[in-house]
C-alpha cells in the first residue's frame, strides 16, 4: 500500500461481480485484494495456479470474501470465454472487467518472427477485446458495466526491446475508444489506465537496477516510487459508479513522467 492513506470506500462496488485477468501476481494481485476489501465478489484468472491459490488464501484470511480463481490462458480465446461464462454462472453477471494480463518480456526488434508477433499480440491485446465481448451481454442486460483496460506508458516514452508489447499497448488505447463508442449506448463504460513504472515484485526482480532508479528519479516529477496501490486506487474509482460520467479515456498514473 502507498503510505498510510486509507483507500476510499465505493458503495457501488459492494457485492459487485468483478473479473480480473492476470490476477495472481503483480498489479492484478493488488486489484484482487482491493476489490475484495470493497466487499466485491472477485473472480480472477491466471496461468500461475500456485500463486493464485496462495493469494485467494491470503485474501480470505483478511476476512474478505474468498476470491474465485479459475485457471485460464488468455491466449486461448475460446476457452477463456468459456471460463468467463462459467464464472458468471457461479457468481452472477459480471459488472466490472479489468483486462490486465500481459507479458512484457523484452525482445530485440530485429529478431521478432511472425509466430512471436502473433503470440505477443494474443497475450497483450487480443483477449482484451474477446473478454469484453464475453461480458458485454451481461452488462447490457443489467444496464451498466465498467471495463478497465491496462495500457502502458511504454507506448508514450523511449523504451528499447519492447516493440511488439508497445504496439499491442498502443492498440489497447484505440480499442478503448472504439469499444467505449460501441458499448456506451448500453451504459457500458470502457476506460484505459496507463501505469508508469510500477514497482511490482517482477519489475524489481528483473529490471529495476541502480541505473533504472536513476532514470526514475530523473524522469518522474514525483520523487517516489509508484506502487501497485497507486494504480489500484484509480482502477477502483473507474470501476465504481463514482466515475459514471467517464468513458473512452486514458488515465495516467506515472508520477508525472516528463
Ligand atoms: N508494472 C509496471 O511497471 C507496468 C507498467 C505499465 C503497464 N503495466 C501493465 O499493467 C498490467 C499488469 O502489469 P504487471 O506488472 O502486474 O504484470 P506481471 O507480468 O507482473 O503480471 C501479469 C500477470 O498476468 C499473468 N499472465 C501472463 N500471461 C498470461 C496468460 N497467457 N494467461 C493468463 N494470465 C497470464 C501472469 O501470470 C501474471 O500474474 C499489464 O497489463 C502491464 O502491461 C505494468
Amino acid at each position: 500500500m502507498a503510505g498510510a492513506t486509507p483507500f476510499a470506500t465505493y458503495p457501488s462496488l459492494c457485492d459487485e461481480v468483478v473479473l480480473i485477468s492476470g490476477g495472481a501476481t503483480g498489479l492484478g494481485a493488488e486489484f484482487v485484494c482491493q476489490f475484495a476489501a470493497q466487499g466485491a465478489q472477485v473472480a480472477f484468472v491466471d496461468i500461475q495456479d500456485e500463486e493464485a491459490r496462495a493469494l485467494a488464501d491470503t485474501v480470505a484470511a483478511t476476512g474478505s470474501r474468498r476470491p474465485l480463481f479459475r485457471h485460464a490462458d488468455v491466449r486461448v480465446l475460446g476457452s477463456y470465454q468459456e471460463v468467463i461464462a462459467e464464472i458468471a454462472e457461479v457468481l452472477g453477471p459480471i459488472g466490472v472487467l479489468v483486462n490486465n494480463a500481459a507479458n512484457d518480456a523484452r525482445h530485440a526488434a530485429d529478431e521478432v518472427t511472425p509466430s512471436f508477433w502473433d503470440e505477443r499480440m494474443r497475450v497483450n491485446l487480443d483477449h482484451y477485446y474477446f473478454a469484453t465481448r464475453a461480458v458485454a451481454p451481461m452488462m447490457r442486460a443489467s444496464g451498466h458495466g465498467s471495463v478497465v483496460n491496462l495500457g502502458s506508458i511504454s507506448t508514450h516514452i523511449k523504451l528499447a526491446d519492447l516493440v511488439v508489447y508497445r504496439t499491442a499497448k498502443a492498440g489497447i488505447e484505440g480499442l478503448t475508444r472504439a469499444l467505449a463508442q460501441e458499448l456506451g449506448r448500453d451504459g457500458i463504460r470502457v476506460n484505459c489506465v496507463i501505469p508508469g513504472w510500477v514497482m511490482t515484485a517482477r519489475q524489481l526482480a528483473y529490471w529495476v537496477d541502480a541505473e533504472a532508479e536513476e532514470t526514475i528519479a530523473r524522469e518522474q516529477a514525483l520523487p517516489r516510487r509508484i506502487l501497485p496501490a497507486d494504480v489500484a486506487r484509480l482502477v477502483l474509482w473507474l470501476a465504481a459508479e463514482d466515475s459514471s460520467g467517464c468513458t473512452g479515456q486514458n488515465w495516467i498514473v506515472d508520477g508525472g513522467w516528463m
